[in-house]
C-alpha cells in the first residue's frame, strides 16, 4: 500500500494524519466524523471551542459545506483556489460542532500541494485539520517538525517536502454585508482587494492586535526562547549589554552588519518577504532553547510584509526601537 492509500485508509478508520500543504503542514481527521475531529484537540491540546478549517478539493464541493454562498466567496474562490486563502462562510446544518466550535460559520480552504490535493480527490470527503504543532507552538513546515512535535502520537505524516509558502493561509469571512480579513496569509490582501473590487477591513483580535508584554507568553506561534524584534542599530546596542551580562544572544538581521559586536553570534536572514515567510518558523524552531534570546531586525511595515510582521508581533516578547 502506498503512503496515500495508507493515509485515506486510517482517515476512514477515524485515525489523525499529518498533511502536507502549501502553506504548512495541517494535522487532518474526516470532517464528518466528530470521534476522528476530537482526536485532534486531544493530540494538539487545543480548546474544543476553536474552529478548525475544513480542507476540500476544489469549488465544487463549496456546497457540501456552506449555504447562502455570496457572489464574492465564488469569486475568491475561483481566482485562488487551490490555494492559500480561507473563506468563512455560513455552515451546512450538518457540519459538526466539533469542526466549527458551536459557531454557526465554517472555514474552508482548496489546498494547493499536490499531496494534500490528491489526497482530497480521492478521499471526496472534507479533512478538519488545524496547523499540526501542539496548541501554542511554532507552526510545522516540514514532515520531520510534524514529527518532532508528536512523535508516535501521529499514526502517519506524509511528507510532502518543505511547505513553501510557510504561513498560514489568509482569512476571509464573508459572513457579513463586508468581506473582513480575518487573519493576513499566502495570499497578499490586495490581491483579494482586486478580485473583490473593494478594500478588505482589517478585523485583528484584541488579544493579540499588540505586542504582549515581556514574559506574558501568548499562545500563538511562540518560540519558547524570547524573541525581540527591533531596529537593528537598537538590536546592536541591546545586544552588546546582554553579551555584557554573560547572555546567549543570537542577532537575526536582513541589513548586512559592518560592525558586529565581539564574539556575537549572527544570522542573515532572506531580504524578500516571500523567501523570509517560507523559511521563518523552521528558523524559530531551529533556534529555539540554542539561544538565551533571539534578536531580530524588525521587517518594514509595507504590504508584502504584512503576513511576516503579523506572526512575528505574536510570536515577540518585546521591542525595540
Ligand atoms: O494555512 C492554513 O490555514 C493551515 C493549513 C493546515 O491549512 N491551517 C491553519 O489552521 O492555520 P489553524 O487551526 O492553525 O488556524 C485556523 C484559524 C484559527 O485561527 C481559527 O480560529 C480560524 O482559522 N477559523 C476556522 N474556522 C473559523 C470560523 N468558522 N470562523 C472564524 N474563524 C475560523
Ligand atoms: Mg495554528
Amino acid at each position: 500500500m502506498n503512503d496515500l492509500d495508507h493515509a485515506i485508509a486510517l482517515l476512514r478508520q477515524g485515525e489523525l494524519v499529518a498533511i502536507p500543504t502549501e502553506t504548512v503542514y495541517g494535522l487532518a481527521a474526516d470532517a464528518a466524523n466528530p470521534e476522528a475531529v476530537a482526536k485532534i484537540f486531544a493530540l494538539k491540546g487545543r480548546p474544543s471551542d476553536h474552529p478548525l478549517i475544513v480542507h476540500i478539493a476544489g469549488t465544487a464541493q463549496l456546497d457540501d459545506w456552506a449555504i447562502d454562498i455570496p457572489a464574492d466567496a465564488r469569486r475568491l474562490a475561483e481566482a485562488f483556489w487551490p490555494g492559500p486563502l480561507t473563506l468563512i462562510l455560513k455552515r451546512q446544518p450538518h457540519v459538526s460542532d466539533s469542526v466549527t466550535g458551536g459557531q454557526g460559520t465554517v472555514g474552508l480552504r482548496a489546498p494547493a500541494h499536490p499531496l494534500a490535493h490528491a489526497l482530497l480527490q480521492q478521499f471526496g470527503g472534507g479533512l478538519a485539520a488545524p496547523s499540526a504543532n501542539r496548541f501554542g507552538h511554532v507552526s510545522p513546515t516540514t514532515a520531520q517538525h510534524v514529527r518532532d512535535e508528536f512523535g508516535a502520537e501521529c499514526p502517519l505524516v506524509l511528507d510532502g517536502g518543505a511547505s513553501p509558502v510557510g504561513v498560514e493561509s489568509t482569512i476571509v469571512s464573508l459572513v457579513d454585508e463586508t468581506p473582513k480579513l480575518l487573519r493576513p496569509g499566502g495570499i497578499a490582501r490586495e490581491a483579494i482587494e482586486a478580485v473583490l473590487g473593494r478594500t478588505l477591513e482589517h478585523h485583528q483580535s484584541n488579544k493579540t492586535a499588540k505586542i504582549r508584554a515581556s514574559g506574558l507568553l501568548d499562545s500563538h506561534y511562540a518560540p519558547r526562547t524570547p524573541l525581540v524584534l527591533g531596529t537593528l542599530p537598537a538590536l546592536l546596542d541591546d545586544a552588546t549589554r546582554r553579551m555584557a551580562a554573560g547572555e546567549r544572544v543570537l542577532i537575526l538581521h536582513r541589513t548586512p552588519i559592518d560592525a558586529l559586536p565581539a564574539g556575537a553570534h549572527h544570522q542573515q536572514l532572506a531580504a524578500d518577504a516571500a523567501h523570509f515567510a517560507r523559511e521563518l518558523y523552521a528558523l524559530l524552531r531551529r533556534h529555539d532553547h540554542q539561544h538565551d534570546v533571539l534578536l531580530m531586525e524588525a521587517p518594514p511595515q509595507t504590504p508584502e510584509w504584512l503576513a511576516v510582521n503579523d506572526r512575528l508581533k505574536r510570536a515577540a516578547t518585546a521591542r525595540l526601537e
